[in-house]
């Protein structure tokens, strides 16, 4: 008979993979934020907003309307059938790729987001959306030259505070950015996802931001958000 491990047991596995330690309470002034396990998964805590309730990623929303037709599936392109996602976050856009249809590789490199993230998709329904999913931590730019090229990669770099200002960040996205920070080397992302991927890259921006470098082959516009999408091999 299988046991499924009890939260304390997991939370110890968490602690000892992450090098991070491990208390019954926060211990006031040691860290900003706290992993709490139980049985329901795994949320996030930032110690500095005592009012704030901890992050349960689990619990964020999905996409509501997923077709093809959508903003997303028009910059993935309708040839597509594999994506790197290159910033996976807490995999709210890796998710919709998947439900897309198209097999996903997701990488993270904060291994605390990547924690998070994997316990996210860990609680999605056993369907073919979570079986088109896998996981990986570290750097993309290590992945992109190691995994054997996607038909797409997939950038959505941090937003840039300043550009973002007619949107108020969700309380998600607030906690990502005060977990790690800008993403200063999105430019080297996208230049070697350029050389990379099979068909193209799709970088989602702030819709009046300017593009991230060089020459945009397409946009998708959405309200707030827009997709440049670029060609491989240009
Ligand atoms: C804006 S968030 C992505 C949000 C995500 N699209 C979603 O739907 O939840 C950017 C994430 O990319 C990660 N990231 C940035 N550069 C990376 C890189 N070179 N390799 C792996 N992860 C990276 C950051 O740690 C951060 O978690």
């Amino acid at each position: 008979m299988a046991m499924r491990p009890t939260a304390v047991e997991l939370a110890a596995r968490l602690a000892e993979d992450l090098g991070l330690m491990m208390c019954d309470e926060p211990l006031a002034g040691t860290s900003r934020f706290v992993i709490e396990v139980d049985d329901r998964g795994l949320a996030l805590r930032d110690c500095q907003r005592p009012g704030l309730r901890a992050l349960r990623v689990r619990d964020l929303p999905r996409h509501r309307a997923v077709t093809g037709r959508g903003l997303l599936g028009r910059a993935l392109g309708k040839r597509s059938h594999s994506v790197m996602d290159a910033t996976a976050g807490f995999g709210s856009d890796a998710i919709h790729c998947a439900e897309l249809g198209l097999e996903v590789i997701a990488i993270e490199r904060s291994p605390v987001v990547c924690a998070l993230l994997k316990d996210r998709i860990q609680g999605l329904p056993l369907d073919e959306t979570r079986l088109r999913l896998s996981v990986k931590s570290g750097d993309s730019r290590q992945w992109l030259v190691e995994l054997p090229p996607p038909d797409v990669v997939y950038i959505d770099p941090m937003f840039p505070g300043k550009e973002n200002a007619s949107a108020k960040p969700s309380k998600a996205q607030q906690l990502l950015r005060a977990l790690v920070g800008k993403d200063s080397d999105a430019v080297e992302v996208l230049q070697l996802a350029c050389r990379r991927a099979r068909h193209r890259v799709v970088v989602k921006r702030p819709r009046h931001a300017p593009p991230l470098t060089g020459e945009v082959h397409h946009q998708v516009l959405g309200r707030t958000v827009r997709y440049d999408v670029y060609l491989a091999g240009q």
